[in-house]
């Protein structure tokens, strides 16, 4: 058995059908990636680089041009394997109000599983649970149109999770919250993380992807960088020549170190800097 997902050279492109005669855009160049059951990666990359393409391909909404994709040995590309896969992998998306379809949310949560014929008594026990992971439990019967930015992701959430997939993609979840839903959906995407739910999180926030365990960074199609997050972070012009930066905490703490104060030079959270400048000012 191979590893939980693995991409072997995949290329994909769009046709531009408007254009006479049509065009070809190849999106996704030879891509060769490998993700462990458990693993938490962030993927960052300019606009257009192909990561919401990639997101897409890793439940089989896009299948490759080329190339393979397996989630847990299934080939996404088999059409019987398409709902084991969905089950498998589940995705969440930028827009809260895109994916929220009912007007009280247990229902909301419940959706896909009526749907897929889940006698009453599991769907009652799998939404308490779902909603209990995101701690949205108390709103069960609330109209999702009044809640938060932040409480109506979660929900999505739950949505996703009470399907009991192993892996969780998630495209740019936080890009339409405030700093509160961010960081509400962080803790979530944390707390599932550390039960053994593998998560995929593109981000354009780099504050974001530093608490993962792994960063990939893409470009132009192509896979940049891939290691731990200080590893990616310590390479702040490589970062930049694509279009992307630093956390603000590692600017400031090399703004710091540049100024004579002694301190590491891969810092990547606000905790850790508050820390090591915690025990330099004991010292002082
Ligand atoms: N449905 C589509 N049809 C045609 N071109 C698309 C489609 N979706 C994305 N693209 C193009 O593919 C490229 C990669 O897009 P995408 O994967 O959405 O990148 P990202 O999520 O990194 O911003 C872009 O040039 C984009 O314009
Ligand atoms: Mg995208």
């Amino acid at each position: 058995m191979g590893k939980f997902i693995e991409i072997k050279n995949v290329s994909f492109s769009y046709i531009n059908d408007y254009d006479d005669p049509p065009t070809k855009n190849t999106v996704l160049k030879d891509i060769s990636l490998e993700i462990d059951e458990g693993e938490f990666v962030a993927v960052l990359g300019h606009n257009g680089s192909g990561k919401s393409t990639l997101a897409k391909l890793l439940n089989a909404i896009n299948l490759p041009e080329t190339g393979e994709v397996l989630i847990d040995g299934m080939d996404t590309r088999d059409e019987k394997l398409l709902y084991d896969i969905r089950r498998t992998v589940g995705m969440v998306f930028q827009n809260p109000d895109n994916q929220i379809v009912a007007t009280v949310v247990e229902e909301d949560v419940a959706f896909a599983l009526e749907n897929i014929g889940v006698e009453p008594k599991e769907i009652r026990r799998r939404v308490d649970e779902a909603l209990n992971e995101v701690g949205m439990y108390e709103y069960r019967e609330h109209a999702p149109h009044k809640l938060s930015g932040g409480q109506k992701q979660r929900i999505a959430i739950a949505g996703v999770l009470a399907m009991q997939p192993r892996c969780i993609v998630m495209d740019e979840p936080t890009a339409m919250l405030d700093p509160i839903g961010r960081r509400e959906i962080m803790e979530t995407i944390k707390e599932l993380n550390a039960e053994g739910v593998t998560i995929v999180l593109i981000t354009h926030y780099m504050e974001e992807a530093a608490q993962a365990g792994r960063v990939i960074v893409m470009d132009s199609g192509s896979i940049l960088m891939d290691g731990g997050p200080k590893e990616v972070f310590s390479q702040a012009d490589k970062l930049k020549s694509v279009g992307l930066d630093v956390p603000d905490v590692t600017d400031l703490t090399h703004d710091l170190i540049k100024a004579g104060i002694d301190l590491p030079d891969d810092i990547i959270s606000e905790d850790e800097c508050v820390e090591k400048l915690y025990r330099l000012l004991k010292k002082g």
